[in-house]
């Protein structure tokens, strides 16, 4: 089953960000550090290149993700043209000024109370950019929470009397069309529950987890080597039979085990896991 996600709004907003890009100085997107490229929006890095706006890539909840994966994305933007990039977290206060100072470089010929820093920030739902307001604005302007979109509007918001902000619904893809990055999404918590199959989106993330966290998946399940050298169907048969998951006649519950994968991920129970690489582009 492939993941499909159609928030009707997509479209109207796409234009509203073109027409609002025009009275900004640059772009803050906002991704997810645990999966920098599946939770970009490809549509929009077009927009930017096109009207050639400098661009802040902040990996966000990197708090969460693998740090030596994050320094290697880092090291990866580095190399693109007018753009920064900066691992942060909205959980951590102190990154407000760095987020601001990497946008005062990029704009060097603003930044003052007469000419503030006007920028205009995007994500797709659920990478964190309401937090990153709130910390921004160290007040609670924008509303968060596990309900995808919840900026339906563009909305301007004076962070400094030297920095103005412009906030953007959480653009997305009409249609996810690789399976794999829709299931990487699944697995972060980043599309709706509705939109996908939890057993498919750990087989997903326990393809990913027996590659580059062997160590951590043993530990976690009490697994050998051989056991996660299988298929990732039979590893998780495994750990439904070893957690005593069953359905009736003994059968294990392959989507109930599936779900707490989902879950011990998410809550970092495995591990501090990045599920993209940059060499995997
Ligand atoms: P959005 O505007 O991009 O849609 O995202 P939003 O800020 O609503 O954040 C979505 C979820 O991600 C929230 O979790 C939020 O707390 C969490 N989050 C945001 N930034 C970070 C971060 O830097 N690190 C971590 N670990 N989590 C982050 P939630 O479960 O919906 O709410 P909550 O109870 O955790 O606040």
């Amino acid at each position: 089953m492939s993941v499909q996600w159609f928030p009707g709004h997509m479209t109207k907003a796409k234009k509203e960000f073109e027409k609002n890009l025009k009275h900004n100085d640059l772009v803050i997107e906002v991704v997810d550090a645990r999966l920098p490229q599946s939770s970009e929006n490809p549509m929009l890095n077009q927009i930017i290149k096109h009207r050639g706006k400098p661009h802040l890539k902040l990996l966000n909840k990197s708090d969460i993700a693998d740090p030596k994966i994050t320094s290697q994305w880092l090291k990866h933007y580095s190399q693109k043209a007018n753009t920064l990039s900066l691992s942060v977290s909205a959980k951590n206060k102190k990154n407000k000024l760095a987020i601001k100072e990497a946008c005062f470089q990029l704009v060097p010929h603003r930044g003052t109370s007469i000419k503030p820093v006007r920028a205009i920030i995007i994500g797709i739902p659920n990478v964190g950019k309401s937090s990153l307001i709130n910390l921004l604005t160290q007040r609670k302007i924008a509303k968060t929470g596990d309900v995808p979109a919840v900026t339906q509007m563009q909305q301007r918001i004076i962070v400094d009397d030297d920095f103005v902000l412009t906030d953007t619904p959480g653009l997305m893809w009409h249609k996810i069309e690789d399976e794999m990055q829709g299931n990487y999404l699944a697995a972060s918590n980043i599309i709706g529950i509705n939109a996908y199959d939890e057993t498919e989106a750990a087989l997903y993330l326990l393809d990913c987890l027996k590659v580059s966290y062997a160590a951590e998946l043993m530990t976690r399940y009490d697994l050998d080597p051989n056991e996660i050298a299988q298929p990732s169907e039979q590893i998780i048969e495994k750990i439904a039979e070893k957690k005593r998951m069953l359905l009736k006649g003994n059968q294990p519950d392959l989507k109930k085990a599936a779900i707490t994968i989902l879950q011990d991920y998410r809550h970092q129970k495995i591990g501090m896991i990045s599920l993209e690489k940059p060499n995997d582009n």
